[in-house]
């Protein structure tokens, strides 16, 4: 098999393909021939060692993958074999076969691509949870949602509109005519605009209820402030942290953030929430998680949700695929494939 291996942290070049011999699936395992892999910015992260949840290098990195399997480990039901699925991985998914845990596979429907359902569990999970699950968004209401361009950005879009509620994203301004024809009905530039300002301009100076930050650091005080009263505030990444080389912009993320402000007394006084969510330490928790695909899996038959791919590249090309995430060009999901 090929594999795309981390092996020291850097820059997109240090991603290495590698072979090695095909792995057998152990008890509980289904072995799975890769058609598609995604690429998530905690991938970039992890790449340039400002991951905390990576494991000690080398690594092959990857969340999530799609294709055929074509092997079943002791305990599981040989039925599986042939069939199309796509799975969650915890890292090694930047591979052309991968085994992975039973209860992380999940049937594809025929109609289904190996690009689309490598496209669901990341992003799509990551925007139920916040959206619907701890964010308990309802249709008249207003969600500001932050990297609207990006995989979980577009996915969370898809459920806020389905529920009914306003979309304003924050997004760089090449892809603001794109991402308003995918649902967004109010687009910040927040590189040349202050968004907690557009944003309650927007509003009408009432705020809103509900928003998704992956930024962390001062964005996170801003949007503290720019919650309606019974707004909720879902903390999920720290992409800021990429923003200065090495560990200057982990450590301005990490000085920027409130940590003062969001104790008992403000948020009581406040009446806001505040709530994070990270979907790899979620994810075994699978009686929890399975009713969030079942139901994804209902709203992508009725259409109201489809991945929106960005760029396949070549295993190859991981180092391009980096890239492009990382220069900020992605409209939609990244993926690999072999
Ligand atoms: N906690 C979790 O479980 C979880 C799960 C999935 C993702 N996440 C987090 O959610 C965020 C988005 O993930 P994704 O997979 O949707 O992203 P993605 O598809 O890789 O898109 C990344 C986009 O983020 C935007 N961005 C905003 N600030 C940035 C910065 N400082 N550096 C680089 N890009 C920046 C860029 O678009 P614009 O310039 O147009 O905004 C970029 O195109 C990441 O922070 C990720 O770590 C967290």
């Amino acid at each position: 098999m090929r594999q795309i291996w981390i092996s020291k942290a850097g820059p997109p070049e240090v991603l290495q393909v590698k072979e090695a011999p095909d792995p057998h699936p152990a008890a509980g395992e289904l072995r799975i021939r890769v058609e598609a892999s995604g690429v998530n910015f905690a991938d970039v992260m992890g790449r340039l060692g400002l991951y905390p949840d990576l494991p000690r290098l080398p690594v092959v990195p990857g969340y999530e993958v799609a294709g055929r399997v074509d092997a079943a480990g002791g305990g599981v039901d040989v039925g599986w074999i042939g069939r199309d699925v796509f799975a969650a991985t915890h890292f090694g998914g930047y591979a052309d076969v991968v085994c992975a845990p039973q209860a992380r596979v999940f049937a594809r429907p025929s109609n289904m691509s190996a690009q689309e359902g490598a496209s669901i569990p990341v992003n799509y999970l990551t925007a139920w949870q916040l959206i619907v699950v701890m964010g308990g968004l309802k249709a008249h209401e207003t969600v500001l949602i932050h990297s609207a361009g990006g995989g979980v950005g577009i996915a969370a879009t898809q459920v806020a509109k389905h529920i009914g509620a306003t979309v304003i994203g924050t997004a760089s301004a090449g892809k603001h005519e794109e991402l308003r024809a995918l649902g967004v009905d109010h687009l910040i530039d927040y590189r040349t605009e202050d968004f907690e300002e557009r944003a309650r301009q927007i509003t009408g100076g009432r705020g809103v209820e509900l928003i998704l930050d992956p930024v962390g650091g001062d964005s996170l005080k801003k949007g503290f402030r720019l919650l309606a009263p019974t707004g909720r505030l879902g903390a999920f990444g720290a992409s800021s942290a990429t923003n200065k080389a090495g560990y200057l912009g982990m450590a301005s993320m990490l000085a920027n953030t409130p940590w003062v402000q969001f104790n008992p007394l403000s948020l009581m006084n406040a009446n806001k929430g505040v709530f994070g969510v990270n979907l790899r330490h979620i994810w075994e928790d699978f009686d929890r998680v399975q009713p969030w695909v079942d139901q994804l899996m209902g709203l992508w038959e009725s259409g109201a949700v489809k991945p929106k791919i960005a760029r396949v590249f070549k295993f190859d090309e991981a180092a391009a695929a980096h890239h492009f995430i990382q220069d900020r060009k992605n409209i939609g999901k990244v993926l690999l494939a072999p």
